[in-house]
């Protein structure tokens, strides 16, 4: 695996828990150049000390939920970059008053947010980044169990997740025909920012840790090790796939 001087789009960093967090820092280990976004003012003070001891200059604030912030960060990287080798899109996000609750209560509001935000964005920056992409070129992003099975609290997200999952297929084949790549990672439930909005994370985990076939949960660092699998030339023959990280909670019944 060759990935010294790839150049990688990463998309989703929060904290130094954000999941994007630990596929930036694997990825710079294998020579990787790194540039960040992040999603908007009330997180730059968290993310350009990342961004240093990562050494990336090149940082960017962009809302997903905003086609000019989409434009406008692409135009700025593509006067420095010719090409994107990697994208990492490792975003979701749902009105935390349509989370936790019976799942017939979900607002509009709250479906067209986790739409957007969680599975809209994949194929927006994919369409703007197209003109930097090329043949060998590879895109992930980070989908969960509840788009597949009920997972209580769970609710529209899953709903986006299902979504996300379709929408990897589909870039799959519309990208295909260019030699890009577009694949999924399904992860087990990791303490984030995120997941920290879902209610009984740490019932589920235990749960994992006695059910699962390795007995554990899984850790930042398993998935960064799938990402740069599905980043890297080793999976050159895998697009439009979903991956499971979850050491093995999605093969048991009960
Ligand atoms: N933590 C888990 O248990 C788990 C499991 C499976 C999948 N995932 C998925 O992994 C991905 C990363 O989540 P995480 O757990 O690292 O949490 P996180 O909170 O660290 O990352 C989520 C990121 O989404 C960003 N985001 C939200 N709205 C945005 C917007 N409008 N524009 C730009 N960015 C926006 C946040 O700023 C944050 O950086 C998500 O897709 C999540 O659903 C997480």
């Amino acid at each position: 695996m060759n990935m010294q001087g790839k150049k990688a789009l990463i998309l989703g960093i929060a904290n130094k828990h954000s999941i994007a967090y630990g596929i930036a820092r694997s990825l710079k280990e294998q020579g990787v150049e790194l540039a960040i976004s992040y999603a908007g003012p009330a997180l730059a003070k968290r993310v350009h000390p990342i961004a240093e001891e990562l050494g990336v200059d090149l940082v960017y604030e962009c809302d997903l939920s905003k086609d000019y912030d989409i434009k406008n960060m692409i135009s700025l990287l593509a006067e420095v970059w010719d090409s994107i080798d990697y994208i990492v899109h490792s975003v979701a996000f749902a009105p935390s008053a349509d989370l936790n609750i019976p799942f017939h209560h979900t607002s509009r509001h709250g479906f067209l947010t986790a739409m957007d935000i969680s599975v809209y964005s994949l194929l927006a920056v994919a369409r703007e980044a197209e003109m930097l992409l090329h043949p060998g070129s590879s895109i992930i992003t980070l989908s969960y169990y509840g788009a597949q099975k009920v997972v209580p609290n769970y609710g529209v997200m899953g709903i986006a997740k299902a979504a996300l999952e379709a929408t990897v297929r589909y870039l799959a084949y519309s990208m295909g025909e260019h030699g890009i790549r577009v694949n999924a990672i399904s992860a087990g439930p990791i303490r984030t920012l995120s997941s920290s909005a879902i209610g009984g994370i740490s019932q589920m985990q235990r749960r994992i840790e006695k059910s699962a076939p390795l007995s554990r949960n899984i850790e930042q660092e398993d998935i960064a090790k799938t990402a740069l699998y599905l980043l890297s030339d080793l999976s050159s023959g895998v697009t439009g796939d979903i991956l499971f990280v979850d050491a093995g909670i999605s093969i048991m019944a009960y």
